[in-house]
């Protein structure tokens, strides 16, 4: 499988015939790497319904056919569009021919671009038995490390330019209670409030968890 970065908290888990792609914030992303017109989608999951998750989901999931997992009040907002939605909300599962999805808490607020309030999640994905789990936008909290007791991590696509989220100070302690083989930052350098140093990040992590840390520019694949 293959995790593509495409800058902000937008990636794609892919193995070439199936693709996941997670928060497609690419129109207005400074740092997007790929074109909304372009990017492939089998399954798009939708952390939250901020602006710079929620993004192009609407134009991909039409032209590409895919069906959207988002928690009830966003994926209902969706389907008032014409998406095929998938609605569970925190602690239910979602199955596919690939894999299953669950929603996670997140610490955060959420209210899309049209008005509609939704709860934050994260999101755990079993991706033909690899298990990533998307923090979403979230603020450093003592249940991450619940996420993992239950389901042992692969990756953790973790936000660390703090402002919005929590900062990659924060994120060095959420890396220890996610516990996870290898974590990928994510959620900095796209504006200027949420500047930080990864290659920073990853030292720190590395030094004080078991946790590996690939950063990726956006762009970039890791091999999982
Ligand atoms: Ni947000
Ligand atoms: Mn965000």
């Amino acid at each position: 499988m293959d995790i593509r970065f495409l800058g902000h908290a937008a990636f794609t888990l892919s193995d070439g015939d199936t693709t996941v792609l997670i928060d497609p914030f690419l129109t207005g992303n400074p740092k997007a790497a790929i074109a909304a017109e372009d990017v492939p989608a089998t399954t798009i999951l939708l952390t939250h319904g901020h602006g710079d998750h929620i993004g192009d989901t609407v134009a991909i999931a039409k032209r590409t056919g895919a069906q959207v997992v988002a928690i009830v009040e966003l994926a209902n907002e969706l389907g008032e569009e014409g998406v095929d939605v998938r609605d569970p909300n925190l602690g239910g599962t979602v199955k596919f021919d690939w894999g299953w999805v669950k929603l996670v808490p997140a610490w955060h607020t959420s209210t899309t671009p049209k008005g509609t309030v939704n709860t934050p999640a994260g999101m755990l994905i079993n991706f033909k038995d690899t298990i990533v789990y998307h923090l979403g936008d979230t603020c450093l909290f003592s249940d991450l490390q619940l996420v993992g007791k239950r389901h042992p991590i692969d990756y953790a696509l973790m936000c660390i330019g703090g402002h919005y989220t929590m900062d990659r100070v924060d994120a060095i302690e959420a890396a220890a209670l996610v516990g996870a083989k290898t974590v990928i930052p994510c959620h900095y350098n796209t504006f200027p409030p949420i500047e930080t140093d990864a290659h920073q990040f990853k030292s720190d992590v590395e030094s004080a968890t078991g946790s590996d840390v690939v950063v990726l520019d956006p762009g970039q694949v890791h091999a999982a």
